[in-house]
């Protein structure tokens, strides 16, 4: 299916323009009223360039899961990066998605208030619940991240009912989306910028004031085809998640773990 893009509606052009100075990279942003998934329109665009959709028909989640992306629910996004580019390339791209994290976290905090929990690698909870996600895919020297961000959950089935929550249910009011998405680009901006000069620190410190799972979480994981249980001990400096299995600590760099 090719799609077209659309013009930006007339209170996200308003927004985006009075925030033009806080968006650094991210002022282009191609609007499309539906696609299969932001993320395949971006990976043929410059870095910095945004693409948003009201509606997603084939969206993607991590690990060959769906998205579940219908319109006027959430925001559909994804941005073109180049972690390459900074001082330190290999840490810059092994930390991308926990600054990713802690911006949606700011973003969704500066727009409405709401207090969000980062969970290892790139969730964002409140309580048990998953609000939003992110999902980053690599080609050459570019980063398309895509993210997810529920609004109002309405319209899903209600097997996801139970595991995911918005930024409405949580709040009991309506919120408007564009604000959200505005305030996300504003704080992606921020934490693009310190990938790119090597300030990691300030991202783990943020990510670790924002993820209270990440220390004494119980945890599981398949080992050898039976599940091992730990207890997560923070992460490290690249970005690793280390858990106390028994007398070792496991470094645990992939998405591979059940949360208890
Ligand atoms: C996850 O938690 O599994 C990641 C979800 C990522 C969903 C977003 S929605 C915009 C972008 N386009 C996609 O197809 N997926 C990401």
């Amino acid at each position: 299916m090719k799609s077209n893009p659309s013009d930006l509606p007339a209170e996200l052009a308003d927004l985006l323009g009075r925030s033009r100075a806080r968006l650094g990279p991210f002022n282009a942003v191609h609007y499309f009223s539906e696609v299969a998934s932001t993320n395949d329109i971006a990976a043929a665009l410059p870095e910095g360039t945004v693409v948003l959709a009201d509606r997603q028909t084939a969206g993607r989640g991590r690990r060959g899961h769906t998205w579940f992306s219908p319109p006027g629910s959430g925001l559909y996004a994804s941005v073109v990066l180049a972690p390459g580019r900074s001082s330190d390339p290999r840490r810059a791209t092994s930390l991308l998605t926990l600054a990713a994290g802690v911006a949606l976290a700011e973003g969704v905090d500066a727009a409405s208030g709401l207090c969000v929990d980062l969970k290892w690698p790139n969730d964002l909870y409140v309580s048990r619940r998953k609000l939003a996600g992110i999902l980053a895919e690599t080609s050459e020297d570019r980063v398309v991240l895509g993210f997810g961000i529920n609004t109002s959950v309405a319209s899903y089935p209600p097997d996801l009912h139970e595991r995911v929550t918005s930024i409405e249910s949580e709040l009991g009011r309506s919120v408007d989306r564009y604000p959200v998405f505005v305030e996300t680009l504003a704080a992606l901006s921020r934490r693009y910028h310190d990938l790119l000069l090597g300030r990691f620190d300030a991202i783990l410190d943020a990510w670790r004031r924002r993820a209270p799972a990440a220390v004494g979480a119980r945890v599981a994981r398949s080992v050898d085809g039976s599940l091992v249980t730990g207890l997560t001990a923070g992460v490290d400096d690249q970005g690793a998640l280390l858990v106390r299995m028994g007398d070792r600590l496991e470094r645990i760099v992939s998405g591979e773990l059940q949360w208890l």
